[in-house]
């Protein structure tokens, strides 16, 4: 009951339109402008929703405009009759504004805005265009003492402008003391974030200048960033020399002829001897709309009548709102600024999948539930893969993999286009393979079995793939979890390597001595299970194990009927032993397959998923073999089984695998240190 009576409190408040109020002297707040005790000149205008819009130049006139705060400030003290020194010193004040330029459809922006404090509100012989209406070509304003934070859209080398997108400090004229690119200094890592001026996105500025230190400070940030710590602009300036006894604080902007630029000002709030007060975004107009489908007008109409059905619907409204804003959070930080355009937001992969209803699942893997999508702007098929991921650990790396992995093409992987977060949630949004996974063709019972040349193409494609990821990217990548499933089938057939990278999530933010091992049970290499470190070779064991599986048609660890667990390396193994290697080749191909190839693959198998690392061939070796430049390997005679090996290297690895049941899509965490330990993990 509390909460509602709040709720309707709040939207009581809320139906009021933005709160405006002025305190004593020297300090206001205004979110939106329509109840602003201000002063507008020129084309400035207060729209209906209380948006402060400066120009106007739609009409192919230059425009300037300028909105003042109603009462003049005293900026100065005097110190007391008492004392023989009169000079007057400039009070500290602060201030903090939301501004947006929208610069049309070119996306050129003409000149831009500009914070000011001045003696006047008398512009009229200032010109607009490049002087942003504040001085004309004499200098002169007709007041003798203005202080100007400009926001300037133009680069214009005659006032020593760096670049288009700027932000400076100016006193008496156009040329900045200082002026520095838009952006701000990260809280989290001190970097520099761009920011785009005239973007059309609402951001924040605030100014504040100390008047016992002499120093002004300008800083700048979206919306959703907290007041960054480091100013963008700290200039020392006594401003006593500046100010006069009463000043106007103010904007004035102005835009130039052909570009239809448009200023405005969202909310403003300014204090004297103390910090602005913070303006609450939640009340701040919005923009008009740009596009065809006009903003609905039906809360101005129905707002006077005001009668319960009102609340109530605007109540439910409200439910609907935050029950959507629910469903569709995300979580977004600031670092990933640089990633956006590699982000999709929830609420697209949502409509894409129909709300990730059962009938779009293609499946359920080792990290996650696969979706099948249709992106409704483009039509693109996708497959959206949900990975539940609570640590915030790791997720800044993964992320950053993730796009450098976007970034990767090659036809024999499968695209991945981008991502997007939510609390306890990474989506990975790939290109959709109509032919599903591998594993599906390799032990479908009742289907068709895949012909031997196929195989042989998919297995060429893959090794190309991850060639392409040890050698050919500008990182070394290491995919850590090759296996029949991860090899997805596209129209024609081909094989294209997923998932890669995925078990690196897991990866990270380990503690100080266990290292975990992310993969699938019987295509981790033995080093890999003792130290816990992926590296490409170990990445090569498993693509033996890969071969043998496609070339063989089973499982890495199977049980026969006796009730027996077969180590499929091991029984390959034993028959090359006895020379009776093509016995093992899929019973299901009846006979028809290449033997030249077949024994090629079954050699190269087990040459890759040797117990001992500096055994196995490098990727680039393996392609040699497979394009056939290079004759078929030949196998040590000491090559020795599989588990004997790795018995011999590390006590209890054996004992750990036959008390694991076999399974195709679990994950394993195995704590580094004792192997013995070894846990299953449901994820
Ligand atoms: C605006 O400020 C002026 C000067 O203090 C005052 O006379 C006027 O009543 C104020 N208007 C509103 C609407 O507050
Ligand atoms: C822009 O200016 C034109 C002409 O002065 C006017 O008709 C139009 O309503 C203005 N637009 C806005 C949004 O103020
Ligand atoms: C008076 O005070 C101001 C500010 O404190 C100082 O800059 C100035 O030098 C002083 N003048 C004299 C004559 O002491
Ligand atoms: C106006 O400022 C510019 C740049 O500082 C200067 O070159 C020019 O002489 C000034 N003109 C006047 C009339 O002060
Ligand atoms: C510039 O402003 C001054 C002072 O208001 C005015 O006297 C002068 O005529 C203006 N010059 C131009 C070129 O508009
Ligand atoms: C920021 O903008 C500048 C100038 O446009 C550019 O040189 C720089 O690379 C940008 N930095 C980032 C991180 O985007
Ligand atoms: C200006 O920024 C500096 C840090 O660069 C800070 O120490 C100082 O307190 C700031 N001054 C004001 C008035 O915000």
């Amino acid at each position: 009951m509390m909460s509602m009576l709040a709720l309707v409190l709040v939207l009581l408040l809320s139906l009021g339109g933005e709160v405006a109020w002025a305190q004593e002297d020297g300090q206001f707040s205004y979110q939106g402008f329509s109840r602003a005790n201000v002063t507008l000149e020129d084309s400035a205008t207060v729209m209906p929703n209380g948006l402060l819009s400066l120009t106007n130049s739609t009409y192919q006139t230059e425009s300037k405009g300028y909105v003042f705060h109603h009462t003049p400030i005293s900026f100065l003290t005097r110190p007391t009759a008492t004392t023989t020194n009169t000079t007057a010193v400039a009070r500290s004040f602060s201030t903090s504004f939301v501004f947006a330029i929208d610069a049309g459809f070119g996306g050129l922006s003409s000149y831009g805005l500009a914070f000011v404090v001045s003696s006047t509100t008398d512009f009229s012989t200032a010109s607009s265009g490049k002087y942003m209406g504040l001085l004309n070509a004499t200098n002169s304003t007709g007041s003798d003492r203005i202080l100007a934070i400009e926001l300037d859209t133009v680069m214009n080398p005659e006032f020593g402008d760096i670049n288009s997108n700027h932000v400076g400090i100016d006193v008496n004229s156009l040329i900045s003391l200082q002026a520095k690119p838009a952006g701000y200094y990260s809280d989290n890592d001190g970097a520099f974030r761009n920011l785009s001026l005239s973007s059309r996105t609402p951001m924040l500025a605030w100014v504040d200048y100390d008047g016992q230190a002499k120093q002004l400070n300008v800083t700048l940030a979206p919306m959703q960033v907290t007041k960054p710590k480091t100013p963008l602009l700290s200039e020392a300036i006594d401003l006593s020399n500046v100010m006069a006894d009463t000043m106007y604080v103010g904007f004035a902007s102005s835009a130039g002829i052909i570009l239809t630029t448009r200023h405005y000002v969202l909310g403003w709030s300014f204090s004297l001897d103390g910090p602005a007060p913070p303006l609450d975004f939640s009340k701040l107009p919005t923009l008009p709309r740009v596009g065809p489908k006009p903003r609905s007008k039906v809360f101005d109409v129905v707002l006077p009548l005001a009668t319960a059905l009102l609340v109530a619907a605007v109540l439910a409204a409200i439910f609907f709102f935050l029950w959507r804003q629910h469903r569709f959070a995300e979580v977004q930080e600031d670092w990933e600024d640089e990633f956006g355009p590699h982000r999709f937001t929830y609420k697209d992969l949502f409509l894409a999948t129909n709300g990730f209803k059962e009938k779009n699942l293609l499946g359920i893997g080792g990290f996650g539930r696969v979706y099948k999508g249709v992106l409704p702007a483009t039509n693109l098929e996708i497959a959206v893969k949900r990975v539940s991921h609570d640590s915030k650990q790791g997720v800044r790396e993964f992320v950053a993999e993730v796009v450098s992995i976007g970034r990767m093409r090659h036809r024999n992987l499968a695209q991945l286009l981008g991502y997007c977060r939510r609390k306890g949630e990474l989506l990975l949004v790939y290109d959709y393979m109509v032919n599903g996974s591998l594993d599906k063709y390799l032990y479908n019972r009742n289907g068709m079995a895949l012909h031997w040349h196929e195989r042989y193409r998919i297995i060429k494609g893959v090794a190309s793939s991850l060639l392409y990821l040890h050698e050919e990217w500008e990182q070394i990548v290491i995919h850590r979890d090759i296996k029949a499933s991860n090899v997805l089938l596209d129209s024609q057939m081909n094989g294209r390597l997923g998932d890669f990278g995925l078990a690196r999530l897991y990866d990270h933010g380990t503690v100080a001595k266990t290292t975990h091992v992310v993969g699938t049970m019987g295509y981790l290499a033995p080093e890999l299970v003792r130290t816990g470190k992926a590296t490409p070779l170990t990445d090569v064991f498993a693509f033996g194990i890969f071969l043998l599986e496609v070339t063989c048609g089973h499982r890495p660890i199977s049980i026969d009927e006796n009730n027996n667990q077969v180590v499929l390396v091991d029984w390959v193994l034993e028959h090359h032993h006895n020379d009776s290697v093509l016995d093992v080749v899929d019973r299901k191909l009846l006979g028809n397959f290449n033997r030249e190839e077949a024994t090629l693959i079954l050699k190269l198998g087990l040459l890759c998923s040797h117990p001992l690392p500096n055994t196995r061939p490098s990727m680039r070796k393996v392609m040699q073999y497979l394009d056939g430049g290079q004759s078929a390997p030949d196998l040590s005679p000491t090559y020795m089984s599989y588990s004997t090996m790795t018995m011999m290297q590390n006590e209890g690895f054996d004992s750990y695998i036959s008390t694991c049941p076999p399974s195709e899509t679990s994950i394993l965490t195995v704590s580094g240190e004792s192997s013995v330990s070894a846990l299953l993990d449901g994820r």
